[in-house]
């Protein structure tokens, strides 16, 4: 049987800012809304989404998963366009997506993301629209497990959150799964791991517990903007890939590279599995190029 192909982005933060109305802007958006003004826009741009896009689009793969951050201020007027670019990524069959701290960035438009972009994150199952998450898509040999730790956070921190709620009904999702032989993927915005205070998942020792017990084959996320690989303890003495991508929109600045996507190559291999990764990204002259190929599994 031939590979599948699972390619992931993450953190588009799509530009261009819309002007926020005066009512808009109270307290943390203020700080963003300057944050976005005198930095971020230069760094963010979206010809570099658009090049990024259609070099991935050109892989033709299987499946597509975005690990959150569409937006930038969950400003009413970023909703729609940012549905739009899903659409333009392809249709929710083949797109899976999950929320990051900036799609629920202020609490009176927290509700917004889920409303209008459930198509891309609820799961194959009739979707209860109070209780998204943890969705389960299957598509190919995998079993893609979406989270969300998309809260509102006071200024000057971006911590996600999943919930006790949502924790438990993960486990009884992955107590489900455990005995399939699916390819487990956790899709979560936030890394698991994190040395930064105001960016951490603060409950993660909670989801290490149930991923040492239950397991996963791989975890993306977002987030940081920054390549990165870790392994997070899995059952029996195992270790689980967790993969972090840069922005799919930056242009390098200070310790943050070029926007960059990955694209893994999932197949069976004898009881267990294979996993190539392969990372694409933007060089200085805003051209495509492949980075590296790691045997992962
Ligand atoms: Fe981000």
């Amino acid at each position: 049987m031939a590979a599948f192909t699972l390619a992931h982005v993450s953190d588009p933060h799509l530009p261009p800012l819309p002007h926020p109305r005066l009512s808009e802007l109270a307290g943390k958006r203020v700080l963003g809304y300057l944050n976005w003004t005198r930095n971020r826009h230069r760094y963010h741009r979206r010809d570099v989404v658009d090049v990024l896009m259609s070099d991935l689009q050109a892989q033709v793969p299987d499946h597509i998963a975005v690990t959150g951050d569409l937006i930038n201020l969950a400003l009413e007027a970023e909703f729609a366009p940012a549905l739009a670019w899903l659409e333009s990524v392809g249709p929710p069959e083949r797109v899976t997506l999950v929320p990051g701290n900036h799609d629920a960035y202020v609490r009176t438009t927290a509700h917004r993301f889920a409303e209008d972009w459930k198509s891309y994150l609820a799961g194959d199952a009739a979707p209860d629209p109070d209780a998204i998450f943890p969705s389960l898509r299957r598509r190919g040999p995998l079993a893609l497990i979406g989270v969300s730790t998309a809260v509102p956070t006071p200024p000057f921190m971006a911590t996600g959150w999943l919930g006790k709620s949502q924790m438990e009904a993960l486990e009884r999702l992955l107590a489900t799964l455990a005995s399939e032989s699916a390819f487990r993927i956790l899709l979560i915005h936030h890394p698991i791991r994190s040395n930064a205070r105001a960016k951490r998942l603060t409950d993660s020792s909670d989801l290490r517990a149930l991923l040492k017990r239950y397991g996963v084959e791989m975890i993306l996320h977002g987030h940081d903007h920054v390549h990165s690989t870790n392994w997070i303890e899995g059952p029996n003495g195992s270790s689980i890939p967790a993969i972090g991508v840069p922005s799919a929109s930056a242009l390098a600045h200070g310790h943050y590279p070029h926007a960059a996507y990955n694209l893994f190559s999932i197949a069976r291999d004898g009881n267990g599995w294979s996993c190539r990764q392969m990372v694409r990204g933007i060089n200085d002259a805003r051209q495509v190029k492949e980075i590296r190929r790691v045997e992962l599994l």
